[in-house]
C-alpha cells in the first residue's frame, strides 16, 4: 500500500514537472492557405521564432494597431528580423482570401505572412491557440459584420513550443525586446 502511494506520489511529480517544462498547451500542428495561395503548415515556419496574431481586415481599430506594432518591431529587430516570422492569421476566411490578406499585410510589412483557410481549418488552428472569435453582424454598417476576436500576440520557439503572450497594445520596443529574450 505504501509502495503503491509512493508510486502514485512519484507519478504526480513527473506529471506535474512535465506539465511545468512545456508550459500551456498553446501552438500546435496547422494546415493553412498563406496569401501566395500556396499550403502551408506549422512546419513551412519551423526554425523561426513566429509572431501569431489573430484577426481580420475588416477589423476597425485593435488589428490595424497591432499589426502596425508588429511591423516596427520586426524593423527594431534590424538583421535579427531573419529569425523571426510574423503571421497574421484570419478568422474571417468567409472575406479574407488569399488576396484580400495579401494587399493587407503588405500595407503594414513586407515580412509579415497572412494565413486563411477553410472554417474548419480556422476553427481548428484558433482553438490551438485559445483564440476566441465570433461574428458579430452590424446590418447598418458597410462591413455588414464584423468579428469580435480575442487579440494577444503569441510567441512561438523555433521548435514551435509556446513561449510568451503579449497584449495586444504592446509597444513595438516590447515586443522586439520579447523576442530578444530567448534568441
Ligand atoms: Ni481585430
Amino acid at each position: 500500500m505504501r509502495i503503491l502511494t509512493l508510486l502514485f506520489s512519484l507519478w504526480l511529480a513527473a506529471g506535474s514537472a512535465a506539465a511545468a517544462a512545456d508550459g500551456p498547451q498553446i501552438g500546435g500542428p496547422f494546415t493553412m492557405t498563406d496569401m501566395h495561395g500556396e499550403g502551408v503548415t506549422e512546419q513551412s515556419y519551423q526554425g523561426k521564432y513566429l509572431l501569431v496574431f489573430f484577426g481580420f481586415t475588416h477589423c476597425p481599430a485593435v488589428c490595424p494597431t497591432s499589426l502596425l506594432s508588429i511591423a516596427h518591431a520586426l524593423d527594431a529587430l534590424g538583421g535579427d528580423a531573419d529569425k523571426v516570422q510574423a503571421v497574421f492569421v484570419t478568422v474571417d476566411p468567409a472575406r479574407d482570401t488569399p488576396e484580400v490578406l495579401a494587399k493587407y499585410v503588405a500595407n503594414f510589412h513586407p515580412d509579415i505572412v497572412a494565413l486563411t483557410g477553410s472554417d474548419a481549418q480556422v476553427e481548428a488552428i484558433a482553438q490551438a491557440y485559445r483564440v476566441y472569435y465570433a461574428r458579430v453582424d452590424v446590418p447598418d454598417s458597410e462591413a455588414g459584420y464584423l468579428m469580435d476576436h480575442s487579440a494577444a500576440i503569441y510567441l512561438m520557439g523555433p521548435d514551435g513550443r509556446y513561449l510568451t503572450m503579449l497584449r495586444h497594445n504592446a509597444e513595438p520596443g516590447d515586443i522586439a525586446g520579447a523576442v530578444r529574450e530567448y534568441f
